[in-house]
């Protein structure tokens, strides 16, 4: 019988995309996905380090682990992603029994690494960066979704913010051929996929050096597909954000109208110790342009409180950018010491508990904004496409062009379908409606 495998992913949308890579290699070797951990052979956890507390999950996890483990020889568990690229071997004084560490760029190589670690009970340690990077195409991948696709287009930061781990976990800013990225499209598209998600660090600073063509230019190349109905990207880089970017999305309905442009603080002050690239106005100016295109586009940020030095009127200016720009969802996090980072020796550390007094009130004001915001939907039309089973009650979910969550009920044979779907009630995080049958 086939081995069987379980994947977790923790973290961003590269590592969910990483995860299908990596359930591909693994499909390649001749495994099949376990329904449930305790039946798989073998256990992957892909990892996130950008915050100490995604770290602290994962070793959670491990806790867990460590009993189904004591109990079965065969079972292979591995830890692999940004976490043991971070950490390194230290994982392994709290974790003994991990088998196999890999780094992010090893997706396409985990069933080889199992393969090679499999019945002799050797640890397998690969965390060699660069050296032989993740090809950016796509070699093997097993994607979960048949209607919405990731698409690697660059992997890396060239960035150096002075908080974030990004840049040592994952390396140097790689682009991939647009020739590549185009045809991978096109094949998903023919294959009945009906929206691609481009996937980058900074994806707007994506360049093909070889063919000349910018982000903005392969964003208009591959709206230009005939079939495809929605593409999306993420996270553009402010600094990076061009006039260019913002024509290919007023004249492309099928880019999406929706924006996520992490600002991190409204202090200038702050944004020049984090070495974000931009102050408060500039970013403000970007808002200001995005906000008179012709097309209404959602917006929305991550937000980091109490970076070191971070005075109270630091926090008011993220405050008061926050109301001035109205974000259509926000993201926000304490800041995290992390290691190998520059911030991590900066002076002034900002108290646990301030952090989270800061934290509380950014994230109560983005609840109002969206509260006051999704008011406005009642007894609009809407279409969506139809995602997945909802939450709550109401059986279906799907995604408006701006991505805003709309639930309603409906047969589950409108899943991957666009449906229109009248709005009758909402909340801070999602609407809520009735299908109208067409
Ligand atoms: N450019 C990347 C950013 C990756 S990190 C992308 O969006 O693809 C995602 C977010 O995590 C950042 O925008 C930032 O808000 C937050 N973050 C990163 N490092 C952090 C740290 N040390 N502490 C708290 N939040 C952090
Ligand atoms: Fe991190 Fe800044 Fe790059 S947040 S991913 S170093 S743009």
């Amino acid at each position: 019988m086939a081995k069987r495998y379980f994947i977790e992913t923790f973290g961003c949308q590269m590592n969910v995309l990483d995860s299908e890579k990596i359930a591909g290699s693994l499909q390649h070797v001749g495994m099949e996905r376990a329904d449930i951990l305790s039946h798989a052979d073998v256990i992957i956890l892909n990892t996130c380090s950008v915050r100490e507390k995604a770290v602290q999950k994962v070793y959670a996890r491990l806790g867990e682990l460590k009993h189904l483990a004591n109990g079965r020889e065969d079972l292979l568990i591995g830890v692999v992603g940004c976490m043991p690229q971070l950490e390194g071997e230290s994982i392994l004084k709290r974790a003994p029994f991990v088998n196999i560490l890999a780094g992010p760029q090893k997706g396409h190589v985990i069933g080889d690494l199992v393969q090679r670690s499999n019945g002799n009970g050797k640890r397998i340690i690969d965390l060699r960066k660069d050296e032989d990077p993740s090809p950016l195409e796509t070699v093997y991948i097993r994607r979960d979704n048949p209607w919405r696709a990731g698409v690697t287009i660059s992997e890396g930061c060239n960035r150096r913010c002075t908080f974030c781990v990004v840049p040592i976990t994952r390396g140097n800013d790689r682009a991939r051929d647009s020739a590549s990225i185009i045809h991978e499209a096109e094949d998903l598209i023919a294959r009945g996929y009906v929206e691609i998600v481009l996937l980058g660090q900074t994806v707007n600073s994506y360049v093909d050096r070889v063919r000349h063509v910018n982000f903005a230019q392969l964003l208009r190349q591959l709206a230009g597909i005939t079939g495809l109905r929605r593409i999306r990207f993420v996270s553009p880089h402010p600094s990076d954000f061009s006039d260019e970017l913002l024509d290919v999305m007023v004249a492309f309905p099928q880019v999406c109208n929706q924006i996520h442009l992490p600002v991190q603080s409204g202090s200038t002050r702050i944004l020049a110790k984090m070495r974000r690239g931009y102050t408060r106005e500039r970013y403000l100016e970007i808002i200001r342009k995005i906000k008179n295109a012709p097309r209404n586009i959602a917006i929305s940020t991550d937000i980091i409180v109490g970076f070191p030095g971070e005075s109270e009127a630091d926090f008011q200016d993220t405050l008061t950018l926050m109301d001035e720009v109205q974000y259509d969802s926000a993201f926000s996090f304490k800041y995290s010491p992390r290691p190998h980072t520059e911030a991590i020796n900066f002076p002034d550390e900002i108290s646990e508990k301030e952090k989270g007094r800061r934290l509380d009130i950014v994230q109560e004001k983005q609840k109002l904004i969206q509260y006051e915001m999704n008011a406005s939907y009642i007894g609009k039309n809407v279409e969506v496409l139809v995602d997945g089973k909802a939450k709550s009650r109401v059986r279906l979910a799907g995604r408006m062009t701006n991505n805003k969550i709309v639930n309603f009920d409906g047969p589950e044979a409108l899943f991957g379908r666009f449906v229109q779907v009248n709005i009758t009630g909402f909340s801070s995080n999602s609407l809520k409606g009735n299908w109208i049958h067409s």
